[in-house]
């Protein structure tokens, strides 16, 4: 390749790590068109603005980025491609370029492995180009291998979509139906990834654990036993999943928490409220009862597992007696972590429609206790861990010299003194200080499991 086949490339990437996943896999497929990455969209040839459609005002955020960006295509003498992916783009398709007329390619979660195709058509001066459909053909079967090391740590996308539909969420029609990757494909790029240099896979799918795949022999598979073969993928020292659905935690994946070590003891399991009555009009099809029950199992099989959530409060329907309920169930159960978030009507959501909508300043109000409750938990399970000795991934160099940055098997960020040959090991680690979003310790056996 010539200096002049060179070409920047800039993403922006918002919302979820499906997201973080696909814009590094945007970034692999445009490799081998000379694009290599490149740190700002100032001067690039061209930016893919990755978005988010979960919450909040997407849309406005979208254009008022987009805004920014046109002022830095214009000082490209209009030469910069200028691309909107993710969900936004899936919802919003058409609506974009006709109130950004300035942007050239509009393309949804499912189609981002014709970019290449996209980009030639979008090169010809004028054309604009939109990809909003789902394809028949599945993207991952036409994605090279990533040639840019993730790190230590990486995301591995298994299953895509959700068939769930909840009241609330938009991802069912962004994202499109329930699609899980054969294992034999997982299975290579999780090789893959680990010669790279990955210690850690982290599995992502809306819908995680409803993951149901291929097996070489022509079975098919579910979660848990795709976790046993990949206990055995050379170099891989943790594993994570998420986000999971309460409704797909089967037996033989809360047994996988048992029987693979390598599978970390931290589980994101999102529950949305403590209240029946509302679960039941999130169309969650789960009880509060039925979350205690898999938790207590979970609990059985794994004795260290902490548990990790997501809340909506503020949901229609929900009453004084809903909220005091999921405050029950969060004094009750405990978490290490959680997001909670206020009900936000996403278009074209069934909940988005529902008569009882909560006022704001009631949603405001149930926010902060609900957070204030969560944080005193979280600083709980951090201070708790002071003291311990953990296993600790090292990932890279720390704030200070002679610093290095770690993962306790938590997600906490760890700092220690140590050096840097000991990054993409593990070692254990003496907690020693626990801060707001962090923990300090000491090296107290090094293990260099690499
Ligand atoms: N409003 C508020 N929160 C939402 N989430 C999903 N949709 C909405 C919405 N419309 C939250 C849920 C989900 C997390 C990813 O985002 O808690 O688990
Ligand atoms: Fe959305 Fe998760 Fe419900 Fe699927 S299971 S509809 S992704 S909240």
């Amino acid at each position: 390749m010539t200096e002049t086949d060179r070409k920047r490339l800039h993403v922006i990437t918002w919302g979820c790590q499906m997201n973080v996943y696909d814009s590094g896999r945007m970034a692999d497929v445009l490799a081998p068109l000379g694009y290599a990455p490149a740190a700002e969209p100032d001067g690039a040839d061209m930016v893919i603005l990755n978005t988010c459609h979960i919450r909040d005002k997407a849309a406005e955020k979208v254009f008022s980025e987009l805004g920014r960006l046109r002022r830095m295509k214009e000082a490209t003498g209009n030469c910069m491609i200028l691309a909107v992916a993710g969900c936004v783009a899936q919802a919003e398709g058409a609506e974009i370029l006709a109130r950004a007329p300035y942007v050239d390619i509009v393309l949804g979660p499912q189609t981002y492995h014709r970019l290449p195709e996209m980009v030639a058509r979008a090169s010809r001066a004028g054309n604009k180009v939109i990809e909003t459909d789902f394809p028949p053909e599945d993207k991952f079967d036409h994605l090279p291998e990533s040639a840019t090391p993730q790190g230590v740590t990486a995301f591995l996308t298994i299953q895509e979509g959700c068939d769930k539909f909840c009241s609330f969420c938009v991802v069912p029609y962004t994202r499109g139906a329930e699609q899980s990757r054969s294992a034999a494909t997982i299975l290579r790029e999780a090789r893959h990834l680990t010669a790279q240099g990955a210690r850690e896979i982290t599995l992502l799918g809306q819908n995680v654990n409803a993951w149901h795949g291929e097996a070489p022999d022509g079975t098919t598979w579910g979660l848990g036993r795709l976790l046993r073969e990949l206990a055995d993928v050379p170099g891989l020292l943790r594993l994570r999943y998420a986000t999971s659905h309460p409704r797909d935690m089967d037996d033989d994946l809360i047994a996988a928490h048992r029987d693979v070590p390598t599978l970390m003891p931290f589980l994101h399991l999102p529950i949305q409220s403590g209240s029946d009555r509302m679960l039941a009009a999130m169309n969650r099809k789960h009880t509060a009862d039925d979350y205690r029950r898999i938790i207590d199992r979970l609990g059985d099989a794994r004795p260290d597992l902490a548990l990790s959530t997501d809340f909506i409060v503020g949901h229609p329907g929900e009453t004084e007696a809903d909220f005091e309920a999921t405050m029950t169930l969060v004094r009750d159960v405990t978490f290490a972590l959680a997001y909670s978030f206020k009900y936000s009507p996403r278009p074209g959501t069934p909940a988005a429609g529902a008569p009882a909508q909560v006022a704001e300043a009631d949603k405001d109000r149930r926010l902060q206790a609900l957070q204030a409750l969560l944080r005193e938990q979280q600083t709980e399970f951090a201070a708790g861990c002071v003291g311990l000795d953990l296993p600790v991934l090292f990932t890279g160099p720390g704030r200070h010299p002679g610093q290095i940055a770690g993962r306790s098997p938590f997600l906490h960020p760890v700092h220690v003194s140590g050096s840097a040959d000991l990054i993409g090991t593990e070692s254990i680690v003496r907690i020693v200080a626990n801060y707001p979003n962090s923990l300090a310790g000491t090296l107290v056996q090094e293990r260099r499991i690499a």
